[in-house]
């Protein structure tokens, strides 16, 4: 067990700062990483936390659980929380400090100002979320301008997400570059979630044809030549329908750079993507090939 007392818990962006600056540590300094989290940290968090140590020697794990990017109706009073656990993935996963500041003190009742993602938060998960990447792009903002780290390390698991935040940086002369990790997977091939808690036995065991099914379409594709984007999210839809209970959000194969939808695969820059409602738990995945 790596020791947690090794990692400085900050619990406001001041003595953040102030850690960093008494550091030595300057803004946007070349030496910093930050990744931004929601907590309930699991092997597919503590993969972006190991790339990030990879790069860098000071990696800052933030842990706030964001009202803003949260719909009226969604999970954010029961969105499960560890906090002893999560230093323990911190610390072993070689990260450096956690911030993991009060709701008040990051998203004050009084806030009014927010960053407008525009289009790409039109599609996708932007249709049935209204918000949600304005409250995303909102609070990563935050959390680029507290730490000022000269890396971002993001999960391939919310592709909209990464791709917006991109654009954002690059909209917004954000002086620090955004790297992507792979989704990591359970054996089975569902992609790790902290919302697969919530998933009763049975719909944990359907769960699995959404990334069956996106795992299939992509061979398709690869393999066999498929370039009919709509035959393609077929074989998705198909697999969810055929095996499960769960109700799809949207099965969309999209171009990955811009998230417009595609009637032919454009090799090398394509991305199926998926969100499936069981129950009240709504699970997204995707490939890109
Ligand atoms: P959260 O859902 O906690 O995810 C934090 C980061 O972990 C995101 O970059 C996400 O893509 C990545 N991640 C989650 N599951 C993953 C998996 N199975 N494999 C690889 N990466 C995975 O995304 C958020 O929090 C929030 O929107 C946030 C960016 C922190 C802003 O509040």
């Amino acid at each position: 067990m790596t020791d947690v007392d090794s990692i400085k818990v900050h619990r406001s962006a001041e003595a953040l700062r102030a850690s960093l600056r008494a550091d030595g540590y300057v803004g946007w300094d070349e030496r910093l990483a930050l990744v931004p989290t929601m907590g309930f940290l699991h092997a597919g968090h503590a993969a972006l936390i190991r790339h990030a140590a990879s790069r860098k020697p000071r990696v800052v794990v933030s842990i706030f659980v964001n009202p803003l990017q949260f719909g009226p109706n969604e999970d954010l009073e029961r969105y499960p929380r560890d906090l002893e656990h999560d230093l323990q993935v911190c610390a072993e996963a070689g990260a450096t400090d956690v911030f993991y500041p009060e709701v008040a003190d990051l998203t004050p009742s009084d806030i009014e100002i927010a960053v407008e993602p525009g289009r790409l938060a039109n599609r996708l998960c932007g249709l049935t979320r209204p918000g949600h990447f304005r409250g995303v792009c909102t609070i990563v903002n935050k959390l680029f301008n507290i730490v000022e780290p000269s890396l971002a390390v993001f999960g391939w698991k919310d592709a909209q997400q990464q791709i917006i935040l991109r654009k954002m940086v690059k909209d917004l002369n954000i002086p620090l570059t955004i790297e992507g990790v792979e989704i990591v997977r359970e054996a089975d091939g569902l992609a790790l979630s902290s919302r697969n808690t919530y998933l009763t036995a049975e719909q944990r065991a359907e769960a699995v044809n959404l990334s069956l099914g996106l795992n299939e379409a992509r061979e398709l594709a690869v393999t066999e030549g498929e370039s009919d984007a709509h035959q393609l999210c077929d074989v998705v839809c198909g697999m969810i329908e055929d095996n499960t209970s769960g109700v799809i959000d949207y099965v969309k194969c999209v171009r990955l750079d811009n998230l417009e939808e595609l009637d032919e695969v454009e090799p090398g820059n394509t991305m199926i993507a998926a969100a499936v409602r069981f129950g009240t738990t709504r699970l997204i995945d995707n490939v890109r090939f």
